[in-house]
C-alpha cells in the first residue's frame, strides 16, 4: 500500500480547532472568530489570554479576578531562581526557559490534575511566571538583580519593568502589548502541533508546553525572530541590503522573517506589528533601521515575491525596545503559552492518540549470517 506522502504535512487537516482560524485566502486570522487586528487595538493582552481559554471575552469582574490570578502569581519560586542560577551564561535562553518551566510543572504536587479547572490553573500559573523567568534570565546576563513583579502593573508592564528596572513609556508599553497579542496564537503550527501530540498521549500539560519550548526554538519557527536581528546585524544598513540578498540567495541561505507556510501572500499580522515598530523607530529615533528593513523587504519582494512574516517586524521591535537578541524567541514563548495551553485543553476535550503511519523504505527483510 503506498499512500501519498505530504512532506512536513504540508496541506494536510489533522483535526478540529475552535480556537483560532488562519485563512490564508483573505490573510486573516481570527481568535475564536474576533480579527487579530480589532484585538490588538481593543484589548489588552489579559483580555486575550482570557478570550483563548474561555472562549468569550472576560466581562469587566472576569477581568478583575482574571487579572489578580495572574498579578498574584508571578514571583518566582526560589527553588526555580537557583536552578537559572546554576545554568551557565553559555545556555540559550531558550534552553534555560525550557529549564524553568519544567522545574515549575516538578514542584507542582497537582501536576497530575488534568481537569479543565486544574490545566486552566496550570495555565494562568505559567502566564504569571514566564515573563519573571525571561526577565531574570535576561537580567543576570547583565549581571543585574532580579527586579520583583509589581502587581499594580498590567501585564506587559510589570515584564518591561521586571526586565529594564523601569516602565517605559506607553508607546513602548503598547508596541510590547501588540506583540503579545500577535505572537498569541496561530492555529497548528509545529510548537502547537507538538504540544497537541504530547498532551495526546494522557501526559500533563507541563510535558507539553515543555516539548513545546523546544520546538519553537528552531530558527523556521520561533527562533526566527532572534535570527532577523542576526540578519539585520549582518547587513548593517540599507544600502548594503541588496549586495548582501543576492549574495545569500545565490548561496541558497533561506531568508530569516520571510515566507510561511500557510500564507503564500503575506501574513495577516505584519501590518499591525509593522505599525507597532513604526511608533518605536519615532520613539528612538532611528530612521536607520526603518531603512534597513524596507531595503531588505523590496529587495525580498523583487526577487523572491516572498513576503515577510511576524518575526521581521517584531524582531528590530524587541531589539529597540532593549532586549538582547537572544531573549526574542522566550518573548514569543511568552505570549503563545496563551494559544499552546488553550490547545493543551481542547486536544484533552476530545482525545484521540496522535499517531501517524509511515511507508518503510529502509532494506528488504534479510537476516544474520549462519
Ligand atoms: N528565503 C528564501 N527562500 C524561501 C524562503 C525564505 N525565507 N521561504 C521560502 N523560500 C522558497 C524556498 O526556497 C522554496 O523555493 P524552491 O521551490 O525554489 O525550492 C519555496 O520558497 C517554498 O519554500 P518551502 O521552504 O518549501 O516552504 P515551506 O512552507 O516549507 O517553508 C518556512 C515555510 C517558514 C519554513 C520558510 O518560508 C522559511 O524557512 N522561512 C524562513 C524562516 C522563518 O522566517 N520562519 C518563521 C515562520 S512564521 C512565524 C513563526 O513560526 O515564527
Amino acid at each position: 500500500m503506498t499512500e501519498e506522502i505530504r512532506k512536513g504535512l504540508a496541506g494536510v487537516v489533522v483535526d478540529y480547532t475552535a480556537v483560532s482560524k488562519v485563512n490564508p485566502d483573505t490573510n486573516s486570522l481570527l481568535y475564536r472568530g474576533y480579527p487579530v487586528q480589532e484585538l490588538a487595538a481593543n484589548c489588552t493582552f489579559e483580555q486575550v489570554a482570557y478570550l483563548l481559554w474561555n472562549g468569550e471575552l472576560p466581562t469587566d469582574a472576569e477581568l478583575a479576578a482574571f487579572e489578580q490570578a495572574e498579578r498574584s502569581q508571578r514571583a518566582l519560586d526560589p527553588a526555580v531562581k537557583r536552578i537559572i542560577d546554576e545554568l551557565p551564561l553559555t545556555a540559550h535562553p531558550m534552553d534555560v526557559l525550557r529549564t524553568a518551566v519544567s522545574v515549575v510543572g516538578a514542584l507542582d504536587p497537582s501536576w497530575n490534575d488534568s481537569s479543565p479547572e486544574g490545566n486552566l490553573a496550570k495555565s494562568v500559573t505559567l502566564l504569571a511566571k514566564i515573563p519573571a523567568m525571561v526577565a531574570y534570565d535576561q537580567r543576570r546576563r547583565r549581571g543585574q538583580d532580579l527586579v520583583e513583579p509589581d502587581a499594580s502593573l498590567g501585564f506587559s508592564a510589570n515584564f518591561l519593568n521586571m526586565t529594564f528596572g523601569s516602565v517605559p513609556s506607553d508607546v513602548v508599553v503598547d508596541a510590547f502589548d501588540v506583540s503579545m497579542i500577535l505572537y498569541a496564537e496561530h492555529s497548528f503550527n509545529a510548537s502547537t502541533f507538538t504540544a497537541r501530540v504530547v498532551t495526546s498521549t494522557l501526559a500533563d500539560l507541563y510535558s507539553a508546553v515543555v516539548a513545546a519550548i523546544g520546538a519553537l526554538k528552531g530558527p523556521l519557527h520561533g527562533g526566527a525572530n532572534e535570527a532577523v536581528m542576526h540578519v539585520f546585524d549582518e547587513i548593517g544598513s540599507a544600502d548594503r541590503a541588496e549586495a548582501w540578498l543576492d549574495d545569500a540567495l545565490a548561496s541558497k541561505r533561506k531568508i530569516m522573517g520571510f515566507g510561511h507556510r500557510v500564507y503564500k501572500n503575506g501574513d495577516s499580522r505584519v501590518p499591525t506589528m509593522k505599525t507597532a515598530l513604526d511608533t518605536l523607530i519615532e520613539e528612538y529615533d532611528r530612521p536607520d533601521l526603518l531603512a534597513l528593513y524596507t531595503a531588505l523587504d523590496e529587495t525580498m519582494q523583487a526577487r523572491k515575491n516572498i513576503k515577510p512574516n511576524l518575526d521581521y517586524p517584531s524582531g528590530p521591535a524587541y531589539h529597540l525596545m532593549g532586549f538582547d537578541t537572544e531573549m526574542f524567541t522566550p518573548l514569543f514563548v511568552a505570549a503563545r503559552i496563551t494559544g499552546w495551553t488553550a490547545h493543551i485543553m481542547e486536544q484533552l476535550a476530545s482525545n484521540a492518540l496522535i499517531r501517524p503511519l509511515s511507508e518503510y523504505n529502509g532494506p528488504e527483510e534479510r537476516h544474520l549470517a549462519g
